[in-house]
């Protein structure tokens, strides 16, 4: 398979480990679960690997923001939903160029609060840096090796946030970095995540299972992306939905959710 992962997906996982995706319960989405796996993924999916999506974000740089016109839906909904004005503590994994970091420091967090973003490449963590260099010291900006974040301290967070990036990791990282979340989040603390989805018809359908098309023949053309459907990772015995939304602007489908560690 040369330099791309497989792995299994959601629902394999999940019944290996016994437990029910939060999303059985809570989803809103119009197809049936079967269907949505069908579409979203298979065990030979292929996803960039963790030197890949480095080598692309890393030429993709700044032009990530191009992507605003979709993600800031998504992204207002988090904001909106993920009561950052009592946050104090913020880790966000996979930040980008730290614009949502930049636009959280100065329109929503306590002026006390700490942001710490993790990511894996270099030009985007220059990026962040640069960009949120005004909120020094307590904003910082690292560069990590693509892991779950396993060193940042067991509850030392009150939010965890990663926006369109568990979509493009391989499934066992997705489980990892959901598992990493729950442990770092303090009690009453909240995961705040959003990526892209699948289509439930329509124009928003098609987009999805061309985007799909796109990612299976190489995930380098989608940016590593493909659709998801969050709920899936989001086991019922530790995580309880506190917020759910699925959104299409300008036809890309994109799911947006809170949850609270159980
Ligand atoms: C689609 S971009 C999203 C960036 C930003 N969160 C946003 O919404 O604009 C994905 C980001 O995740 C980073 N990334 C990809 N895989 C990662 C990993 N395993 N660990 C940390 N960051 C990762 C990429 O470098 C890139 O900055």
């Amino acid at each position: 398979m040369s330099h791309l992962d497989a792995s299994p997906n959601a629902a394999a996982f999940y019944a290996r480990r016994g437990y029910e995706p939060a999303g059985d319960v809570k989803s809103n989405n119009s197809l049936p679960m079967s269907k949505r796996l069908d579409e979203r993924t298979s065990a030979t999916t292929p996803v960039l690997s963790r030197d890949d999506a480095r080598r692309v974000y890393d030429r993709i740089g700044s032009l990530q923001d191009t992507q605003a016109f979709y993600e800031d839906r998504a992204t207002s909904i988090l904001v909106e939903h993920g009561d950052f004005t009592t946050a104090h503590r913020v880790l966000e994994f996979g930040c980008g160029t730290g614009r949502f970091a930049a636009r959280l420091l100065s329109e929503r967090l306590p002026a006390d609060a700490s942001y710490r973003a993790l990511d894996l490449s270099p030009t985007m963590v220059q990026l962040a840096r640069t960009k949120l260099q005004s909120f020094a010291p307590r904003a910082e900006v690292v560069l990590t090796d693509g892991a779950a974040p396993a060193d940042e301290p067991t509850a030392s967070r009150d939010r965890f946030v990663s926006n369109f990036v568990l979509d493009l990791l391989a499934e066992d990282d997705i489980v990892a970095v959901v598992r990493e979340a729950h442990r770092i989040l303090v009690p009453g603390g909240l995961l705040c995540v959003s990526s892209l989805a699948v289509g439930a018809g329509g124009l928003s359908r098609l987009v999805s299972s061309t985007w799909s098309r796109l990612h299976a023949r190489n995930p380098a053309l989608t940016g590593g992306c493909r659709p998801l459907e969050l709920l899936d990772w989001l086991p019922s015995s530790q995580w309880r939905i506190r917020h759910h939304a699925r959104l299409t602007p300008f036809g890309v489908p994109s799911a947006v959710v809170v949850a609270e560690p159980v």
